[in-house]
Order: C-alpha cells, then sequence, then structure tokens
C-alpha cells in the first residue's frame, strides 16, 4: 500500500491512510481525502479558499481515475459545488462520459444532489477586491465584465502559491490504483481555462497493471508533454518510476514558447516506489508519503531538476501580487 500527495493535500492524507489501513478502496480513500483538502480554506488553490478567475468567480476542475477499469470521471469549470471529486467520481459512476464542463457540469452536480456551496472565501473576496480597485482602468470598471479580458490575464498572484492543486495517488490493499485530483487552477485564470487537474494523461493517469503519476503546478506544461499518460507508458516499457519520471521531465525540455513554468510529477509503481521531482521547482517543494509501518504520514522534499534557469513568467514584472493577504 501507498498513498502519496503533494504538500496541499495534507489536511487529507491522514484520513486516505486510516481507510487504506482499514482496506478500503484506493478510490474511496482518495475521494474521503480529497474532500477534506475542498473543504480546508487554508489551502488558497483548491475547492472552497481557492482564488477565483478575472472575473472574481471560482471555478473547480477535479478528476478521477480508476486504474484497475481504466475509467474516469471528469469536471471543469464547475462553479456553486463544493465537491468537484465527487462530482468527477460520480461522472464516471452513471453517466458514459468521462468529462463535463461548465453549465453541464453543474446541472449534473444538481441532479444528482451533491452539496452546493459559496466557493469564494473572504480572503479571496478581498484580495480579488484590491486587484480589481488596483488594475482595472476606470472606464472597463464602468463596463465591466462587458470588456476584453486579455489585458489582464497576466500573474497578479504569487506563482508559488497561485498555480497549485492537490493530487492524490493510491495503491490499496487489494493491489487497486488509482489517482484523484481537485483543483480551483490559477488564480486570475481567464474565465473557462482549463488546467490538467480535470485532462485525464495531462494532470493525472491510473493503470494497475503499471503505476500511477498526477501532477502539480502549471497544468499548461503538462497539458502539452501528456505527462502523467507519458510517465505510465514509461513504466510500461521497462522503466523505473524514477526514470519515467526524468523521461517525462526530458520530453518537457522540448516545449518551446508559452509558460514555462514549475511542475510537480508524484508517480508510483504497481509495487508501491514512488519518486517525486519538482521541475524547475524550489527546496521549499515538498509532497506527503504514508506507507504500511508509519504511524504518520511523512512530509519529505522533492527532487529539484531544473529545465529552465529562468522563469519569467512567474515573475510579476509591473503587476503588484495580491495575494499577500
Ligand atoms: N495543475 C493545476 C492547473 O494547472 O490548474
Amino acid at each position: 500500500m501507498i498513498i502519496l500527495t503533494n504538500n496541499e493535500g495534507k489536511s487529507g492524507i491522514g484520513t486516505t491512510a486510516r481507510l487504506l489501513r482499514e482496506g478500503r478502496a484506493a478510490l474511496d480513500a482518495i475521494e474521503a481525502g480529497v474532500r477534506l483538502v475542498e473543504d480546508d480554506e487554508t489551502v488558497r488553490t483548491v475547492g472552497r479558499g481557492g482564488w477565483p478567475n478575472l472575473l472574481g468567480e471560482v471555478e473547480l476542475d477535479g478528476s478521477v481515475m480508476d486504474g484497475s477499469t481504466l475509467r474516469t470521471g471528469a469536471v471543469g469549470g464547475l462553479k456553486g459545488f463544493r465537491h468537484p471529486v465527487s462530482v468527477a467520481r460520480q461522472v464516471m459512476e452513471r453517466l458514459p462520459h468521462e468529462l463535463l464542463i461548465g453549465d453541464g457540469a453543474a446541472r449534473f452536480a444538481a441532479e444528482i444532489g451533491e452539496e452546493r456551496g459559496e466557493l469564494l472565501a473572504d480572503h479571496s473576496r478581498k484580495a480579488y477586491q484590491r486587484w480589481f480597485d488596483g488594475e482595472v482602468s476606470p472606464a472597463d470598471r464602468a463596463n465591466w465584465p462587458d470588456v476584453p479580458l486579455t489585458p489582464y490575464c497576466q500573474n497578479a498572484v504569487d506563482p508559488e502559491i497561485g498555480k497549485d492543486t492537490t493530487v492524490f495517488l493510491a495503491l490499496d490493499a487489494a493491489g487497486h490504483i488509482a489517482t484523484g485530483t481537485s483543483t480551483s487552477g490559477w488564480g486570475w485564470k481567464y474565465p473557462g481555462r482549463l488546467g490538467d487537474s480535470p485532462i485525464i494523461g495531462a494532470g493525472a493517469y491510473a493503470d494497475t497493471r503499471y503505476g500511477a503519476c498526477a501532477c502539480t503546478g502549471a497544468g499548461e506544461m503538462t497539458i502539452r508533454a501528456g505527462t502523467a499518460r507519458a510517465v505510465v507508458l514509461y513504466m510500461k516499457m521497462g522503466m523505473s518510476v524514477e526514470r519515467a519520471v526524468k523521461e517525462a521531465v526530458d520530453d518537457m525540455r522540448a516545449l518551446k514558447g508559452g509558460l514555462i513554468s514549475r511542475v510537480t510529477i508524484h508517480a508510483i509503481d504497481a509495487r508501491g516506489t514512488h519518486y517525486v521531482a519538482a521541475v524547475n521547482g524550489l527546496p521549499t517543494n515538498h509532497y506527503w508519503v504514508w506507507l504500511p509501518g508509519m504511524p504518520e504520514p511523512e512530509s519529505r522534499p522533492c527532487e529539484i531538476i531544473q529545465i529552465s534557469e529562468d522563469r519569467p513568467q512567474d515573475k510579476p514584472t509591473a503587476m503588484k501580487v495580491y495575494t499577500d493577504v
């Protein structure tokens, strides 16, 4: 058995570990853990408490993948519901589809009785108002929101706290592997922007025969590189979990233009070995792991791999960072 999550998963991993110890299925244990992170307002990039988009709305993405059936469920741009991971699970359980977005996802969530909720927490509302007052021109304020948003689509957040996610990967006692993801995406993103968390193969992939991978950070990069699927495929081709992640990191070196920022790649293999690399990461980047025999989950440093010395997109230039509230 093993459960792996990123730093943001701290409030959920204890419950996931307990459920795995009790013999529960990986997917059930993951869903329970992710729900706790979605409810944790101190996690600024997941669920209630997440940063809003350019219109001040919190749009949530999430996914699950059952590595024993290769069934997935995902939602993107979901508004007004507290637990995207559970809506994603029900997409998998009840529909012949794998991904619902926007109004359709919200309609489905309402139809199955998912819990509604106000997602914009006070700290986010205040930060958004400070950004709006500080950055939006008087002419645009008068016509808001019927103005071009593209000029405002830049960093308004500290990139180390504004572009994250939670990801959970687990191998249960019966040998099944699963993944779960949940995020509010980037703070101040263009409305409708999806990151990698609901994109199976980019932000997460699980195959009980070989292992699983899930990513945090700049989803724009893992979408382009197909990172999560690539890592599992490299394991299928015979690479160790560490070698497979490093091969996927090498794939990222081919990305030209666009956003080059931090991505953290978390992976496990079918024997429960794990490896976590923070691409363009910082020494402060940690993950959480629980293995049988550990009384409590442990926080460990990620291996840092630089593929770019300079991360210009991550450095707000003239733009003030509004999340330092
Ligand atoms: N990795 C989360 C996102 O890009 O939205």
